[in-house]
Order: structure tokens, then sequence, then C-alpha cells
């Protein structure tokens, strides 16, 4: 796969994504280790993924492993693998998924959720490059590149003695933030089209488009669940849509509710206060300039007569961006 093509994947036209882009381009072909950070369906594996196929390590194995996911007492044998004997159950050896990573890279998710004990273990395989399968005596050598991810502060964790420092200074070596979606909100009309694109034609509903009122309304919500909720939500559409289109009906209630904000302002009995009248005419401009031009901030400044930076100042003043 080509290195533009696996960056292909990810569709973003927010600046600070096309920042962490090009340092991912400039990371994938070294082995420095990597820790991403970002809430819940910012795309983290995605991110890890492309730093392992756009660099000279693509043709060896990618493995991902979910330290919150596996118990406690397996995640050292899954990680280093054992030899026969070395607990009841060990009946014959096992291959741990360092060895499996081999030449490749192995992402650590959720790696906040890792034991104590087991972080130690890391470290030490970290520093020396080398993994002994429980229960042996021997040790031998492994060349992987370590990526790990996780959606909680990690600086937090140590401070309440969770994770070690350490460890988290040799994980920390080049971290990066994703930004969450309602920080980019002009990403939202780009990924509803990829995702209406995407899920359109496997569901045998080619061609749908969003209503002006869905768009507004995905543009408005705050997306707790980042990336990944958008996803749900445009595939969930889909099953709903009616004649190629995307209504407000086929959104979900709480993605509904954002819209008529405006309207709701300005109809407020007894309100005549023209700073409010204002501010929600404002608002609405604004969100129907990003609309027009699919989210591109340089040119909706441009329709709304402001610079750019007013642009930027305004969006943090309404939260929608
Ligand atoms: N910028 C993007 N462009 C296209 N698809 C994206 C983008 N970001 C995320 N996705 C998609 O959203 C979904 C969630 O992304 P991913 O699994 O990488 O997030 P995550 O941060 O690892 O989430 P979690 O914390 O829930 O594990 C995936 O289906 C992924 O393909
Ligand atoms: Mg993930």
């Amino acid at each position: 796969m080509g290195r533009g093509r696996y960056l292909g994947h990810i569709i973003s036209r927010n600046d600070r994504m096309s920042e962490i882009m090009q340092l991912v381009r400039k990371l994938s072909d070294h082995k420095t280790t990597v820790l991403i950070l970002g809430e819940s369906g910012t795309g983290k594996e995605l991110i890890a993924k492309a730093l392992h196929y756009c660099g000279g390590r693509k043709s060896a194995p990618f493995v991902a492993v979910n330290c919150g996911a596996i118990p406690a007492s397996l995640l050292e044998s899954e990680l280093f693998g054992h030899v026969k004997g070395a607990f009841t159950d060990a009946s014959h050896d096992k291959t741990g998924l360092f060895e499996e990573a081999d030449g490749g890279t192995l992402f650590l998710d959720e790696i906040a959720e890792m034991p104590l004990p087991l972080q130690v273990k890391l470290l030490r395989v970290l520093q020396e490059e080398e993994i002994r399968r429980v229960g042996s005596a021997t040790s031998h050598r492994v060349n992987v590149r370590v990526v790990s991810a996780t959606s909680r502060n990690l600086g937090e964790e140590v401070a309440a003695g969770r994770f070690r420092e350490d460890l988290y200074f040799r994980l920390n070596v080049f971290p990066i933030s994703l930004p969450a979606l309602r920080e980019r909100v002009e990403d939202v009309p780009v990924l509803v089209d990829h995702f209406l694109e995407k899920h359109g034609e496997r569901m045998g509903v080619a061609g749908v488009r969003p209503s002006p009122e869905a768009l507004q309304a995905l543009v408005r919500y705050r997306w707790p669940g980042n990336v990944r909720e958008l996803e749900n939500c445009i595939e969930r559409g889909l099953v709903l849509c009616e004649a190629g289109v995307l209504g407000l009906t086929s959104l979900p209630e709480s993605v509904r509710r954002g819209v008529g904000l405006e309207r709701r302002c300005t109809d407020q009995p007894g309100s005549l206060s023209i700073k409010k009248g204002a501010e929600a005419l404002e608002r609405a401009l604004i969100v129907r300039a990003l609309e027009q031009t699919a989210g591109n901030r340089t040119h909706a400044a441009k329709l709304l007569e402001i610079s750019h930076r007013a642009l930027l100042y305004k969006l943090k003043e309404y939260a929608l961006g």
C-alpha cells in the first residue's frame, strides 16, 4: 500500500489534522515510540495503522492488542508468550504478540489499563529490545516498533499512582493528540460524504445526499463519541432515509435537537434584546457559510466578509469549533 494511499483513509480538512498527518509521514520510517492520545472515536487506531503502513515496516505485521480487554492474568503471556508447563494451562509453547509483530508494529491500545507489574516488564522490553517467554530462562531479541494509545489522561494516571512514570516517559517520546470532532467542525461535512459513500455502496443505497437541515444538525451536534459516533449515525440514517435523501427524521433525536436553536432564540416570548437576536443571527450565518463551503473556513470567512481570525474567534465563542 502506498504512502499517500494509506493516509488517504484519513479524511480531514482541519489544519491541526494536516499537521498530524505530516508528522505521521515523518515518523513512519523511524522506530521511535509514539503515544496517541484522544477521546474515544477520534481515530487513534487509524493513525496507528497509518504510522505502520506508510513506513518501511509495512510488509511486516501490524499487531493490535487492547490491554483493557484481556484479563490481567493473561496479558503477560499474550504479549510475551510462554513455554510449556509455565503454568497449569500451558500445555504447549505459545508465541507472544511481540514475537508475532517482529519486524513490524505492535499497537498497545488502552495502555492505561495495563496492570502495574506488567508495566515494569514492558519497560524492560522496550529498553533492552529483548523478550522472555513466561517460564523461560532465556530471552531473545525482537525488532518491534511500539505504538500505544489511550483515551485517558496518562499524566493524571501517573499522578494517581496507577501508571509508572518511567514507562510514561518512555512511551511519550512522540505524543500525538487527536482533536475531538467538535473542535474540527469543518470535518463533519466531508466525513458525512465519506461515510454516505462508504456505507451507501455496501448497503445498496448509493448516491444518498443529506438535506440542508440534516447537515445543519450534524454540524451543530457536539459528538461526544466523535468520528465513530458520526459513522454509526450515518449508517443508521442510511437504513431510515427515503428517496435518496438523508433528512432530519433519519437522524437520532439527540442530533436533531440542536436544529431550530436560533429560531427559538429570536422567538423568545418577551425578549426584544437586539444583542441576543444579533448573536443568534450571526451564529446561523456562520453555520450556513460553513455548510455552503463544505467546512472550508477560509472560504467561509470570505462569504461572511470577516477575517479568518475573526471567524476562528467566533467559532470558539459559539462553540462551533
Ligand atoms: N479522519 C477520519 N477519516 C475517516 N474515517 C475515520 C476518521 N477518523 C476515524 N474514522 C473512523 O471512525 C472509526 C473510529 O476510529 P478509530 O477506531 O481509529 O478510533 P479510536 O480513537 O481508536 O476509538 P476508540 O477510542 O473508541 O477505540 C473507525 O471506523 C475509523 O475508520
Ligand atoms: Mg481504538
